[in-house]
Formats: structure tokens, C-alpha cells, sequence
């Protein structure tokens, strides 16, 4: 494994393909195609923006480096078969370094985390969070790698969630509207809108795509009851890994049906309820019992599908999984949707009001909003939640 505080030490070019050398000794060789695709000299990529100015179609059919030696500051310069010059620094190379431990270092953090972190939850100060680039990272940084966070202080002027929503991204309209009323009323188009308990689910997975980011917004909780419950279920999906891989592997293979229809509108979208990327990383768990329509998979499988459904769903009812806590008027909890699934306790509608309002907008909007907020701050050690590069990669850690 390749220790990520090498530096590169020297260049050549073995056997037709150029190979470094590191510092501590580790040797890689660069893909012929792969390094000239990222020349980022002003022929190949627009000066101002950085933007692609070739087809890839236009490279050479056949390629090779002709020269390959570091220059001042240690830049990669490469003279190549067709004659054209590309030029990389170390700062480069050392950011695209391929080794796997430098790969896993730049995956998407996530930090599990079960009921017990009500004790460290991650609340931002909408007011600061709205005003302070620091206290706004401190807060999209644990957002991120906990798929949640809440926001005190949000004024409970109604509509203000959709303004939240418009500030942390962009608000995305559906069929029920820019932002939707969560209390109980007289024929419901919607369990949401009763005084029902709600186990913890995903919003709206019969949407293609489902969304991204859900925020609800208290304004008015005196009614008894009405608990928030919110489970990991990143978390969840690993304990099914881990005691039954069976039931994982059906979970991210077999695709259930999801659906909502009232009068105006009808929603069907197939999806797993366990999704995993190319090197196995859970990355999304929708699970909803409401809109949970039938299953249209092979007959063999459909009792073994089953057999996983019940039990993830058991698993996700484990009371050391569950945070439990109570929204109070003017916080407002911001949700990764296929992440971070939530429910509520029953209340009593007679003995007291009760009124969120929600908004759903898309995840990478508040991706990107972090993104450039890095390129300025950097956060102290004990508010970033991001290991420095040189640390051993931790893709996956339980929060404390
Ligand atoms: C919802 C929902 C939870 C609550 O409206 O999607 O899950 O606390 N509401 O009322
Ligand atoms: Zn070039
Ligand atoms: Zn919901």
C-alpha cells in the first residue's frame, strides 16, 4: 500500500509506459491514455474553464510517451508520440494518485450512527448558518457524513420552510405543491395528514428520481405525542449484511414497486430498497410501508425477497437504532432521504396542535454548496469531520 505522504522522486519511461517512482519507494505506472486525457494544457482544455476542448475520439489511435522526466518542482513533463507536450504537477499527481489507499481516501465519508448520538446531535444555528460561512460548513460537514442534521432557531412563520429549502438548495415542486402541511385533517390524502404513528420510512419513493433531501419544520408541538423517530438506515443495512448476506444481496438485486395515487395523480417507481455502488458501499435505502405496492419479481423469488423485507424491517425497528426526540417549534431537520429514514409517535389532535411543514429539494445542490465553501475555509480539527489524507482511510466508522 502506498503511503500517502510520498512525493514523487523520479520518471521514466519502462517498457513504454511511464512509470513514477515515489519517495518511500512505491513505483505506479500511468495508463498511456489515461495521463494524456489529462493534459491540462490550453489546447486540450479551455483556459477559463477548465472545460474539455477535444473528443476522445480525437486522440491518436496509437500513443505513446517519447519523453517522460520531472522537471523543476517536480512536474511530470511528457513529450508524446504525436508530438504534443503535457505538463503535470505534483500537487497533481499526488491528488490523482490511483493507489488504493489514496482511492479509498477520496470516498464520500460516512460516519454510522445508532440511537445513542442524541447525546452529540448535529445542530446548526439558522441565523449563524445563514451569515457565517464557518458555522454553514461546520454544519454541511455533518450533514454529510451523518445524512442529517437539525436547524434551531428557524422563525415559525409558516412558509418559512420552503425559504430554508430555497437558501440550502432549490425547492423542488411536486404534486403536493412547493411545500406541504404536516397535521392531522379530515380525509387525508395521506397517512402523513392523520394522527397516526408513522414508522420510520423514506419519503416518496414512487418518484423517479425520489427525493434527494427532505426537510420538516415545526411549528406548532403541543399536542402529546408526536415523537420524531430517525434511524441510520446506512446502518441498518450493514447489520443485514452482516448477519444474512443473502437477504443483503436480494435487497440490492430485486426491485420493489412503489406507489401513490389520489385524484389528480398517479406515481409508480420500481426501485431496491438497498442500493449499492460499483465496489459494494451501500449508498441508498428506501423503505416505506404506505406506498409499498407489489412485488412483480420471479415466483421463485419472491418468499426468500419476502423473508429479507420482513427482516430489514425488523432491524429497523431495533430500539438501539432508533434516535428519538421531539421537534420543537422553530427547529427544522434536513434530511438525506435515501439515507436517513424517519417516522413519528401517535399524538392526540384533541389535547393540542401539531404542524410541520415539509419541502424536498436535490442533495447535490448542498454537495456543491460545501464544496465551494472548502475551497476557501479550512475548519478547525474538532469541527471537521473529515480525517486529514495522511490518516488511514475510514470509509465507513461508527460515530461516537
Ligand atoms: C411526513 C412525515 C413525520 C411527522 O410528512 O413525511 O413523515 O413527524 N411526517 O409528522
Ligand atoms: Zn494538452
Ligand atoms: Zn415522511
Amino acid at each position: 500500500m502506498q503511503n500517502l505522504n510520498s512525493e514523487v522522486r523520479s520518471a521514466a519511461i519502462i517498457n513504454g509506459v511511464i512509470q513514477l517512482t515515489w519517495t518511500l519507494g512505491q513505483v505506479s505506472a500511468l495508463g498511456t491514455y489515461w495521463l494524456r486525457d489529462n493534459c491540462p494544457c490550453s489546447l486540450c482544455r479551455h483556459p477559463g474553464n477548465g472545460q474539455k476542448l477535444y473528443e476522445i475520439v480525437d486522440l491518436p489511435r496509437e500513443l505513446s510517451p517519447r519523453e517522460a522526466f520531472l522537471a523543476e518542482n517536480q512536474t511530470l513533463k511528457v513529450v508524446w508520440s504525436d508530438g504534443h507536450r503535457s505538463a503535470y504537477t505534483q500537487d497533481w499527481l499526488i491528488a490523482h494518485n490511483l493507489c488504493e489507499q489514496a482511492r479509498a481516501a477520496r470516498r464520500p465519508q460516512v460516519q454510522l450512527w445508532r440511537g445513542e448520538i442524541a447525546g452529540n446531535l448535529p445542530v446548526g444555528d439558522w441565523p449563524a448558518v445563514v451569515t457565517d460561512p464557518v458555522a454553514e460548513l461546520a454544519w454541511l460537514e455533518r450533514f454529510s457524513v451523518l445524512g442529517f442534521g437539525l436547524l434551531k432557531n428557524v422563525p415559525t412563520e409558516p412558509g418559512t420552510v420552503a425559504d430554508v429549502g430555497d437558501r440550502l438548495g432549490f425547492v423542488r415542486v411536486t404534486n403536493y405543491g412547493r411545500l406541504f402541511d404536516v397535521k392531522s385533517v379530515p380525509n387525508p390524502t395521506n397517512l402523513a395528514y392523520t394522527a397516526v404513528g408513522l414508522g420510520v420510512h423514506s419519503d416518496n419513493p414512487y418518484r423517479h428520481p425520489s427525493p434527494g433531501v427532505q426537510l420538516l419544520h415545526c411549528l406548532e408541538s403541543e399536542a402529546p405525542g408526536g415523537d420524531t423517530l430517525l434511524v441510520d438506515g446506512f446502518a441498518a443495512a450493514e447489520i443485514l449484511r452482516q448477519e444474512d448476506t443473502v437477504a443483503f444481496e436480494l435487497l440490492t438485486t430485486v426491485p420493489m414497486t412503489f406507489h401513490y395515487a389520489d385524484a389528480q395523480t398517479d406515481l409508480y417507481a420500481q426501485q431496491t430498497l438497498i442500493s449499492v455502488d460499483h465496489v459494494g458501499a451501500v449508498t441508498g435505502v428506501h423503505f416505506n410501508n404506505r406506498s409499498a405496492d407489489w412485488l412483480d419479481a420471479p415466483a421463485e423469488v419472491t418468499e426468500d425477497w419476502y423473508a429479507a423485507y420482513i427482516q430489514f424491517g425488523r432491524i429497523l425497528k431495533r430500539p438501539e437504532l432508533e434516535l428519538v426526540f421531539r421537534l420543537e417549534p422553530g427547529q427544522c431537520l434536513v434530511m438525506q432521504n435515501d439515507r436517513t429514514l424517519h417516522g413519528r409517535t401517535a399524538f392526540d389532535p384533541n389535547l393540542g396542535r401539531r404542524h410541520l411543514q415539509g419541502c424536498y429539494i436535490d442533495r447535490d445542490a448542498m454537495e456543491s454548496r460545501r464544496t465551494v465553501l472548502r475551497r476557501s475555509i479550512t475548519l478547525p480539527n474538532h469541527l471537521s469531520s473529515h480525517p486529514a489524507l495522511s490518516e488511514p482511510a475510514r470509509a465507513m466508522s461508527v460515530a461516537a
